[in-house]
């Protein structure tokens, strides 16, 4: 197989990780660019090739896939796979994998960190100091908001969500869960409960988002829920960005409807919704869940790992449309 294989990779990789890729594949082609491909240059460059390691930044639709020819295997560089049309790959006969537990840490401990720069409005305060306005010490400065002891909402506890529940242990927090299934470990360990969505957001300090992106959780958090909110409760999303209403949550923090927000995701990314940046209880963040080096590095090692599954025929370790298998290119 490693001979016929011709591999696309759309953005550059460390280089142990092309060398990995050409070890085991004749053919390695790369976007070096530093920006992402166009629809153009993908539908262009996708041609040819049996295999392509994309990023969340790549759209794959319908169309890109139908006109991708011999492609046997899309293999997404995110634990997300929203921007793939899997259900199109799947008609094709081709794979899709994505690269879940490796990044399972990093995002939950950025969650972490955008909650806890919120609240105490670290994001906020660094500006200050730069800006020259720190004149001293005063009882009445940059007060903010605590976590512990208080109620924690995690909407969508599959592996992100979980580690991020289980990393306020310490915190002693009172742990509300919103999710399709019972997570009787996170009952037992955490004392968590499970209660809908309203519940959640009307009894939480702190809500954290955790769910993919699907039909039914675009815009799960809108105007109407928002208002259901403390107004001294904080809304923390990295998830995905159309998750949210982005232009009802900056209502709410405008109005000071909710204390405050951090987001690592936007609605139409890289754009922000008009007024959010303006916004100065709101921590801004571009999309760097799974942005640390070790973290970057098992990703692409592990999309090129399902990439080489896929050539010998395999079934690789994460595929997300295993419903594939039997009809695969
Ligand atoms: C990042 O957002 C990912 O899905 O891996």
């Amino acid at each position: 197989m490693a001979e016929r294989c011709r591999i696309y990779v759309t953005r550059p990789i460390p280089e142990a990780a092309r060398e990995r890729l050409c070890e085991a594949c004749l053919n390695v082609e790369l976007n070096a660019g530093e920006r992402g491909l166009t629809r153009e240059e993908l539908l262009r460059n996708l041609a040819g090739h049996e295999g392509v390691l994309t990023f969340l930044t790549d759209k794959i639709d319908a169309e890109i896939i139908a006109r991708a020819d011999g492609l046997r295997v899309i293999a997404n560089c995110a634990v997300g796979f929203d921007n793939i049309d899997v259900r199109a790959a799947t008609e094709h006969g081709i794979i899709v994998t994505n690269t879940p537990e490796v990044l399972t840490d990093a995002a939950a401990d950025l969650a972490w960190a955008l909650l806890m720069a919120a609240a105490r409005r670290v994001v906020e305060a660094d500006r200050f100091v730069r800006e020259g306005r720190f004149h001293g010490w005063e009882p009445g400065l940059m007060l903010g908001a605590e976590w512990v002891g208080k109620t924690l909402a995690v909407i969508g506890v599959g592996r992100i969500g979980a580690a991020f529940a289980l990393r306020s242990k310490g915190f002693r927090m009172r742990v509300l869960y919103v999710n399709p299934h019972r997570r009787e470990d996170l009952e037992r360990e955490l004392g968590a409960r499970r209660v809908d969505l309203e519940t959640a957001l009307r009894e939480a300090d702190f809500v954290s988002l955790h769910v993919p992106l699907t039909p039914e959780t675009r815009h799960l958090v809108n105007a109407e829920r928002l208002a259901m909110m403390k107004p001294t409760a904080y809304l923390v999303n990295t998830s995905r960005g159309p998750v949210v209403d982005e232009a009802a949550l900056v209502e709410a923090l405008r109005a000071r409807r909710i204390a405050g927000a951090a987001l690592d995701v936007y609605e139409h990314e890289p754009q922000l919704a008009p007024g959010l940046a303006e916004l100065e209880n709101v921590v801004l963040a571009p999309h760097i869940g799974s942005a640390t080096v070790e973290t970057r590095t098992r990703m692409i090692m592990l999309a090129a790992e399902n990439v080489f599954a896929a050539m010998r025929g395999e079934t690789p370790p994460n595929i997300v449309n295993p419903e594939v298998l039997g009809r695969r290119r």
